[in-house]
């Protein structure tokens, strides 16, 4: 029998739940470590997930002999300096979106990687969904004609509390960084990077942008208009709009969803999927194929996307004037 690749997670959060969960149902894969920066709080998630060993610190899990790989699921402004760590002590990584807060971090995170010969992919799950797969291969198909307009959008009413890391600047608050990125890296994955871009904010009074329009356009006249937010539930739907069919991904498009295809005026079929877990499990098994296999870069995620990613978060936070400490060196 193959021996298992050993998982740590950093940061009890959220989304470590999440990602615990979909490790469980990952062949090959086995959660064996967690870190808090509380051992109590460490301890209570290792109970809940079934976890065998529960750090009081992160620079233990770092350190900890018996693990392969290391999620990464801190607020964004602490992706570099625990990654760089993990990296340093040998570890792989696999680090949530946004991979940091801009570009000189992912560089550091990158280079890294390289020093140390370990593996290094940024977390978005997206990526591994057996929909966004499809999506990319009906569109390379030719499917929908030449596309020439994508619609996407993510808003998420959340109840303001300026301490919340999304509101919170110091926690890297913001739509933009947080949930703006998932029809960013849509609108990146699908035709790189635009030649213009134009946004309307509303900066909220913690100084970080609660909404954000933009529009992306491309000189061959290609559009993407794009929208994020806490401050009102929208639709959370993708249109991908080609002179011969579209492409609808319904509700919460960024989660595994069947996915519409129409042509014409209104012939519509529904491509569904047999999906499987809570959908983080799909990145999960794809770090875990990469280590197997001794890859230092994920194919589908390669670093290189995801410093272009990075450099057009900056590109659009330049032209809406929003500045991090981390871009600031503070
Ligand atoms: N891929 C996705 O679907 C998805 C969804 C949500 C979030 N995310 C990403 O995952 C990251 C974490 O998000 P989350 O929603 O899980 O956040 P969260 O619930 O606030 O959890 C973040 C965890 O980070 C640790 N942490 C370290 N320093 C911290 C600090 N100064 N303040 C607060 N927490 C700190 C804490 O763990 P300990 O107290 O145990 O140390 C905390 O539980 C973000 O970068 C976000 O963009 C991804």
């Amino acid at each position: 029998m193959e021996t298992k690749i050993r998982w740590g997670i950093l940061g009890t959060g959220m989304i470590a739940g999440k990602m615990a969960e979909g490790l469980s149902v990952v062949p090959g894969a086995a959660l064996t470590a967690v870190a808090s920066r509380s051992k109590e709080k460490a301890v209570e998630f290792s109970r809940r997930y079934n976890v065998a060993t529960a750090y009081g610190s992160y620079e233990e899990l770092a350190a900890a002999p018996g693990i392969d790989v290391i999620y990464v699921a801190t607020p964004h402004p602490y992706h570099c300096e625990n990654s760089v760590m993990c990296m340093k002590n040998g570890k792989a990584v696999i680090c949530e979106k946004p991979f940091a807060m801009n570009e000189r971090e992912v560089l550091r995170m990158i280079a890294a990687a390289r020093e140390n010969g370990v593996f290094l992919m940024e977390a978005f799950w997206t990526r591994f969904h057996p929909s966004i797969r499809r999506v990319l291969e009906l569109v390379a198909s030719g499917a929908l004609g030449e596309v020439r307009h994508i619609d996407s959008d993510f808003g998420v009413f959340n109840r303001f509390d300026p301490q919340h890391r999304a509101f919170n600047k110091e926690l890297g608050g913001g739509s933009l960084l947080d949930i703006g990125i998932y029809p960013v890296f849509l609108t990146l994955l699908l035709w790189g990077e635009p030649d213009r871009i134009t946004c309307v904010p509303h900066m909220g009074s913690t100084g970080v942008d609660e909404s954000l329009a933009l529009i992306y356009g491309y000189d061959d006249g290609r559009i993407a208009t794009l929208y994020s937010s806490f401050i009102v539930n929208s639709t959370v739907e993708t249109h991908i709009c080609g002179t011969e069919g579209r492409l609808k991904l319904p509700r919460m498009w960024f989660c595994p969803v069947p996915v519409e295809l129409t042509k014409g005026e209104n012939r519509t079929e529904t491509i569904s999927f047999d999906f499987v877990g809570n959908g983080y499990n799909y990145e999960a098994e794809e770090v875990t194929r990469c280590l197997r296999e001794g890859m230092k870069e994920s194919e589908l995620m390669p670093l290189d996307f995801s410093l272009r990613l990075i450099r057009l978060l900056d590109r659009t936070r330049k032209e809406m004037g929003l500045v991090y400490d981390a871009d600031t060196g503070k």
